[in-house]
């Protein structure tokens, strides 16, 4: 099957979608913050910040996953994407594995579908067309050579995010 028409672009808030996980912009405490974590713990309730709190943390690059709690989705993959610091610091390369370690682990997890917000575009700064092009490149690469996730979702809230996953994809 074409890996494109495994992956869908849509605008929206990530914690309202009926999907089987949706990925957090979290931080390395993965005890809340804002942006897309502070929606992503207000929808889920106290309790994922419960069981985040036995994670004890996660290192950049990684992702761990929870149960989704009070959201439509059955869980939360939590992972730690880098601050834009110039480019200079292996922000692209953490970025990327941001993106195959939670689809690794939607894989492990033989989970159908998964969404991902445009992780380290908003507070972390990342150049957004830098950005989505690293999340378009690492999701077609994936799914080339998995069959889990059968779909992967770009949720984006605002038009100009959308519009570069178009061009991206
Ligand atoms: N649904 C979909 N996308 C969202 C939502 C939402 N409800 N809320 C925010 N976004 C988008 C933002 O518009 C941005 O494009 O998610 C993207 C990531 O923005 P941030 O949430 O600011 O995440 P990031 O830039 O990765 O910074 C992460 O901010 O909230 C703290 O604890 C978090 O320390 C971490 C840092």
């Amino acid at each position: 099957m074409n890996i494109n028409a495994r992956i869908e672009i849509i605008r929206g808030d990530i914690t309202r979608l009926d999907v089987e996980a949706i990925v957090n912009a979290a931080n390395t405490s993965l005890l809340g913050g804002g942006g897309v974590d502070g929606a992503i713990h207000r929808a889920a309730g106290p309790e994922l910040l419960a069981e985040c709190r036995t994670l004890k943390g996660c290192p950049t690059g990684e992702a761990r996953i929870t149960r989704g709690y009070n959201l439509p989705a059955k869980h939360v993959i939590h992972t730690v994407e880098p601050v834009w610091l110039g480019g200079r610091k292996n922000e692209d390369i953490l970025l990327a594995n941001c993106y195959r370690n939670s689809l690794e682990l939607a894989s492990r997890n033989r989970i159908n579908s998964i969404a991902f917000p445009a992780i380290s575009c908003g507070a972390y700064r990342f150049p957004l067309e830098r950005a989505i092009r690293i999340a378009a490149r690492e999701a077609q690469e994936f799914l080339k050579f998995h069959d889990f996730p059968q779909r992967i979702i770009f949720a984006c809230l605002d038009d100009k995010t959308y519009q570069e996953y178009l061009k991206a994809i």
